[in-house]
Order: structure tokens, then sequence, then C-alpha cells
């Protein structure tokens, strides 16, 4: 749960890279709830989240995650990273600032190449420049285990076709409890 000081300092992000950033607040617990829903967490040795941000999902993963599992948090914004670390004292969360686009050389340093068994996606994949959503995607599928999973919550469908570019068991549905309705894609390799 976040508090006003920590939705003031999103915002404040938001404000500087309103495209980087993509939204003018952190995801709400509904759609925390139904995606981590599908994780096997007693199968989880590498979990990966992209765009962090203030954590939202952060601490619900760690709140889940195996004691010998590691998070693997990565983000653009140094501000981010910063607050994260300065929050979050957990030896299983690594925390990465730099582009998801890099999960391959991240996760070679950071997990001794073993590949992720989820990754979960906070990218505002409709406002990224032209051919990063394509290029994160190809290498997030190369990237993760026989089995694994990709999951995504976005505001709209603009993601589908960049999913099915490189995934071909690809789950979604629309969450309307959610305010604003929000779409929660699992897109599973192989
Ligand atoms: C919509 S916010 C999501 C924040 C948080 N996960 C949430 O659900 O409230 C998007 C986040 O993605 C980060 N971001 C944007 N492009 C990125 C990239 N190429 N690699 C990693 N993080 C990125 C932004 O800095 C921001 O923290």
């Amino acid at each position: 749960m976040h508090s006003i000081a920590d939705h003031l300092k999103f915002f404040r992000q938001f404000l500087r890279s309103p495209k980087m950033v993509g939204s003018v607040i952190p995801t709400s617990q509904i759609v925390i709830d139904h995606l981590l829903a599908a994780v096997d967490w007693s199968a989880t040795r590498v979990f990966v989240e992209y765009g962090p941000g203030m954590g939202t999902f952060t601490r619900p993963i760690l709140d889940r995650l195996g004691p010998d599992a590691r998070l693997i948090a990565i983000d653009t914004c140094r501000d981010f990273i910063d607050h994260l670390g300065d929050a979050i004292a957990d030896p299983r969360l690594r925390l990465v600032h730099g582009s998801a686009a890099d999960i391959e050389s991240i996760l070679a340093e950071e997990a001794g190449g073993l590949p992720a068994d989820y990754v979960i996606s906070g990218l505002p994949f409709s406002t990224l420049p032209p051919g990063v959503g394509d290029g994160i995607m190809a290498a997030t599928e190369r990237a993760l285990a026989p089995g694994g999973a990709l999951l995504i919550y976005q505001y709209s469908t603009f993601v589908l076709p960049l999913l099915r570019r490189c995934f071909t068991n690809i789950r979604y549905r629309r969450l309307w409890r959610n305010v604003p309705p929000c779409f929660v894609f699992v897109a599973r390799k192989g």
C-alpha cells in the first residue's frame, strides 16, 4: 500500500517523463492480486519485474516468493531504483538501473545465466519509442525458461500484436472491477 508521499513522488516522475512512466497513479490491488495468482510460486527461482516504479508489485512479489528465489527489478528511472533501494531491504531483491531491452545480459549478471521463470511488465508499451516494445518482447521470449510466462497489465490492447509476434500461447482479459478497467495478459513460452 502506498502513502500519499509515494503517490506524489510517482506523479512527479510522470510529469518529468510522461511517456516512460505512462500512468499518473500506481497499479491497484485488484490487478496485483489477479496477476500474481497466475504464478506457480513453488517452482519459481528467478522472477523479473520490468518498470517497478515505486514498488507496487515488488513488495507483493517478495511476500510470495520462496526464500531461495530472487527478484530482479529493472527500471530506466534512477530515482525509482534509489527509492526502492532505500525502502526495501531484502537479500532476494536485485535492483538494476537499466532497460528491460537488456534482460539477457542482466540475467547473465544477476542470475548466473539462469532463465526467468516469470517476467512481469509494468512498461507503458503504447508510449515507448518506436521499435523499443518489439525489441523488449523478443528479448523477453528468449530470456524465459520453457513453460515460463510473461505477465502484463495495460489499459489498452496495444500490446497484443507485439505479443503475438513472439508468443503463441496468450490469454488475456479485461478486469472491469479496476478503475479504469485494465487488461491483463499471460503469455507462456512453449
Ligand atoms: C506505468 S509505470 C509502472 C509502475 C509500477 N510497476 C506500477 O504498476 O505502479 C512504468 C514504469 O516503467 C519504467 N520504464 C519505462 N521504460 C522502461 C524500460 N525500457 N525498461 C525498464 N523500465 C522502464 C518507468 O520508469 C516506470 O517506472
